[in-house]
């Protein structure tokens, strides 16, 4: 990217993230300034007395402190924490809203007809749905969010309920059982089993809290509420989750493999207009998949992304190799120059189609860097006279990039590098096929292409190494399975009865 452009983008997304910021910050002093008296008596209250918008205002500038300094810390110092605006503004919604149904869990119910009315409402704490949120979190963010989500909403939760230690223990509890039972979930039922894996524990937590704070009077109830609570958490984040996706631009698993399918409009037009794309995008997929399932890192996303990596050349798929086998090549008629402009195009049209089709922004990351500022190598060889003659710069002939950033992005980028070079080897030994795959990965990194993913997501050495191993097991079974059928007729086929 140039450095006009760059820095056009950065003032761009300050812009956004500023509006975005002002605006949530109006809604909730709308918020407090209508429930804040109730959800903070002696502090809003005594101030919403005499100046009712001033206490909303204090209330909202205290609350957003506390979350910008709590998840800005963590996106600065936790090396696996990268918060862009709109997942900042996603964690601070969650924290807020949850806020607000601790409030109304034990406000509300206790005033419930038919509901025990001599019940203690501290009780009701154990009934605050955090470990559904902090679900979510986990599923569509990762880990380390989740645990920074759960502290924050759990202090805010346990301050609004005016639940104190027990609330606030519970809370942690709850949310920290809920989120590290939710990785890598693919599926409606591992999703509803979080619940029930989690829901004895939290029970359990819950008699053993009210036991040590309030005796045993209530313990039977704690216990209910605290099992009804955290098993409900999975059907409530599975309701959630498409909301959550639908309205950030999220990916999670259970959409990747929805995605997964050839069923998907986008996937279908790739397979009839450009057949040769879909039939590399499906070679680099199950290398990438391979790949991703040596080092840990999410094989689902590297087959998903790897489907949809190409998918810009939809529009223009005559422009590129695999799709001109007993076609004219039209990159004959053009200069390496207006060749360098077409290919190139693919990425970012890649992109608009991911947005149109709401592939998500993992799918879309990838997409984006899956050639990172690497070189077109054919249209730089081809144009080195004129690069030569006119002292032109062969730095032109990069993508626009950005270079990987996450190692599923790396793997794709690898992946999709050696499955190109494979094709044009003709009938290759394993020898040639493991040389072709330690030239590609030593290219990419000494020419910098996996730098940035080193800083973020810890490719190793080793894992380059296992990876590229991998490579070559995969594309050995793919090019030597394959059987040829004579013309002549005496082929396998010839031989059936
Ligand atoms: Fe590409
Ligand atoms: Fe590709």
């Amino acid at each position: 990217m140039r450095p006009r452009e760059a820095a056009n983008g950065r003032r761009g997304l300050l812009l956004r993230e500023t509006f975005i910021g002002l605006v949530s910050a109006a809604v909730f002093v709308v918020l407090f300034y209508l429930w804040g008296e109730e959800m903070f008596p002696g502090t809003a209250g005594r101030m919403g007395g005499i100046f009712p918008f001033v206490g909303a205002v204090a209330l909202t500038l205290a609350v957003a402190l506390f979350l910008t300094e709590w998840f800005g810390f963590a996106r600065r110092e936790v090396s696996k924490v990268r918060l862009a605006a709109r997942d900042f503004l996603f964690l601070c919604l969650l924290s807020l809203i949850l806020m607000f149904l601790a409030k109304g869990v034990v406000e509300v119910l206790p005033s419930v007809p038919n509901i025990n009315r001599a019940m203690p409402a501290r009780l009701y704490v154990y009934l605050i749905p955090l470990p559904a949120f902090a679900m979510i979190v986990r599923i569509l963010l990762n880990s380390e969010v989740a645990i920074i989500f759960t502290v924050a909403a759990s202090v805010l939760s346990a301050a609004a309920a005016g639940g104190r230690w027990p609330a606030l223990l519970f809370l942690l509890l709850s949310g920290t059982a809920g989120a590290s039972r939710s990785g890598r979930i693919q599926d409606r039922y591992r999703m509803l089993m979080v619940g029930v894996l989690a829901s004895p524990i939290c029970a359990a937590g819950a008699i053993a809290l009210e036991l040590a704070f309030h005796g045993s009077a209530g313990i039977m109830w704690a216990g209910i509420f605290a099992g009804i609570n955290v098993l409900a958490a999975g059907p409530i984040a599975l309701a959630l989750l498409p909301v959550a996706e639908y309205a950030f631009g999220y990916a999670s698993d259970i959409r990747l493999m929805e995605l997964a399918g050839t069923g998907h409009p986008l996937l279908k037009r790739l397979m009839i207009e450009a057949p040769g794309t879909f039939h590399h995008s499906v070679v680099v997929g199950t290398l990438a998949e391979s790949g991703a399932s040596t080092i840990h890192a999410n094989p689902l996303l590297c087959r998903v992304a790897a489907l949809f990596h190409d998918v810009g050349k939809v529009t223009k798929p005559q422009y590129f190799s695999e799709n001109q086998a007993g076609f004219e090549n039209v990159h004959d008629a053009l200069s390496p120059g207006m060749s360098r402009v077409v290919i190139i195009s693919h990425v970012k049209e890649g992109l608009r189609l991911a947005k149109e089709h709401r592939l998500g922004d993992r799918i879309a990351e990838i997409i984006a860097q899956h050639h990172g500022t690497s070189f077109l190598y054919f249209f730089l060889d081809k144009a080195q006279p004129q690069i030569q003659e006119r002292r032109d710069s062969e730095e032109t002939f990069r993508y626009p990039g950005p270079r990987p950033r996450t190692r599923e992005a790396a793997i794709i980028m690898l992946a999709d590098s050696v499955e190109a070079a494979s094709r044009s080897l003709k009938d290759p030994s394993q020898a040639e096929l493991d040389e072709s795959v330690m030239r590609i990965v030593n290219r990419a990194y000494m020419d910098g292409q996996l730098n940035e993913c080193d800083m973020t997501c810890d490719m190793t050495l080793r894992d380059l190494h296992a990876v590229s191993q991998a490579f070559m097991k995969v594309l050995s079974a793919v090019l030597h399975a394959r059987v040829d059928y004579p013309e002549s007729g005496k082929g396998p086929l010839s031989q059936v009865p």
